[in-house]
């Protein structure tokens, strides 16, 4: 089979390197990629958001399926272009993508079918929500209702701060269109824990659960970030908490979107946060996480392509899943200053140094015009190593890190450290 990866950071990389593995890939492409999947398929260099392009690329190449990666091209009706070309793809359709394009949808969705979440309340008006936000008790929550690259959740210590987060939104328009409706939640305390399932639209099979870290530095320190490390399996967040959020989250969110007429294919990512046995929702992602899916595909033990167009054919049999036991720990490499100014174009040393059993999956890199692999991105490289146990799997990781070098690297010197103390 042809198949087209759409996108371009380590979630993709991870894509691209277990779709190799798949006995039906036969020729592969990525668009745009970076300078690792350039190693495994051929980058074409049409952006991720180029609907229109994208459509003529799966045309021109004679592409039979297409595995569309970021948000942004599945909230603009990627798929439902391609399907209506007569053309396979992986992911929701612009309507489902609305589960996380639309955080009011989500809200709506859930409440449709008692999936447990934060309470909230949605304004498009500011007086509206600083009188709401007047009756509530800090920290406050206040959240972009569209797209906002992961910059649209605004966790406020005092009432000032949350007022500046609605007029950020309502009034400055700092997102845009996405912030022209605010969402304001409840307050959750927990462990968050990252689930993401295939669906077909009807049966989901849960993958092994994982953590991401968000802040920029050590011990959840400094700016928020797209993610700097990841870890799987949370040792809080056992089996029978993972049938537990099946049931209660994915099950029934699935089953509501097709008796809307909307039909959900593809990954269903819930950000869940946990208190002992409460699981509620914080957020929904309509595709796969990043950096999750670097920690969970080196994993799977099954077939990813077979995974994937079995979900588009609704033929998903979530126990032909198989999943490696074990622990797998992920270190994003980042340019320093991410995610504030950082530079681009710096030389990465020692990538062949790292053991050949520890994965390197690009994020920001290309191929310069002497063919050196430099900087491209805040978030360059995500390394990753599986292991028996998350120390070992730890130790492996930070290893790799390790030999890696470039001007400026930086990286979190503490993931996964929670699970081995
Ligand atoms: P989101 O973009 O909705 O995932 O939010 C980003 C981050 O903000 C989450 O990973 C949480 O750490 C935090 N967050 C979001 N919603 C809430 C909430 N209702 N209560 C507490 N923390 C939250
Ligand atoms: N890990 C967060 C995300 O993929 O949105």
């Amino acid at each position: 089979m042809r198949v087209l990866v759409v996108g371009s950071g380590g979630r993709e990389h991870a894509l691209v390197w277990k779709l190799a593995r798949s006995a039906r890939v036969g020729q592969m492409l990525v668009a745009p990629g970076n300078a690792g999947t350039a190693a495994i398929a051929e980058n074409v260099a049409v952006p991720a958001s180029d609907v229109a392009g994208l459509l003529r690329l799966a045309v021109e190449r004679k592409i039979d399926f297409v595995v569309v990666g970021p948000e942004v091209p599945l909230s603009l009706g990627l798929v439902d272009a391609l399907e209506e070309a007569g053309i396979a793809a992986f992911g929701p359709t612009r309507g489902a993508a609305r589960l996380e394009a639309s955080k009011s949808f989500a809200h709506q969705i859930m409440a449709d079918c008692g999936v447990p979440c934060a309470a909230s309340r949605v304004f498009e008006d500011v007086a509206a929500a600083r009188a709401y936000l007047e009756t509530l008790e800090p920290p406050y929550v206040v959240k972009a209702d569209g797209l906002a690259a992961g910059k649209g959740a605004i966790i406020a210590g005092t009432l000032g701060e949350a007022f500046s987060a609605v007029d950020d939104m309502l009034v400055k328009r700092v997102f845009g269109e996405s912030g022209d409706r605010v969402v304001i939640e409840q307050y959750l305390s927990g462990k968050e824990v990252s689930l993401l399932a295939f669906t077909d639209g009807v049966h989901v099979a849960p993958m092994v659960p994982s953590c991401d870290y968000k802040r920029a530095y050590d011990g959840d320190q400094g700016p928020n970030t797209g993610g700097m490390g990841c870890y799987s399996p949370p040792g809080f967040f056992d089996a029978d908490l993972v049938r537990q959020a099946t049931d209660t989250v994915m099950l029934p969110v699935v089953r509501a979107m097709a008796a809307s007429g909307c039909t959900y294919k593809g990954v269903l990512y819930a950000g869940l946060m946990v208190d002992g046995d409460s699981i509620r929702v914080l957020e929904f992602n309509a595709r796969f996480g990043d950096p999750e899916t670097q920690v969970i595909l080196p994993r799977l033990d099954s077939d990813l392509l077979e995974v994937l167009l079995s979900c588009h054919d609704g033929a998903l049999e979530p126990s032909s899943l198989h999943w490696k036991v074990g622990c797998s720990v992920g270190v994003v490499v980042a340019s320093g200053g991410y995610p504030g100014h950082y530079e681009k174009g710096r030389v990465i040393g020692g990538l062949h140094d790292v053991d050949p059993a520890v994965a390197v999956f690009h994020a920001g890199t290309r191929l310069d015009d002497a063919g050196r692999v430099v900087t491209d991105g805040g978030r360059v490289l995500n390394v990753v190593a599986t292991g028996l146990t998350m120390a070992d799997a730890r130790e492996r990781a930070y290893d790799g890190v390790a030999r890696l070098h470039f001007d400026g690297m930086m990286y979190r010197t503490d993931i996964a450290l929670r699970e081995v103390l």
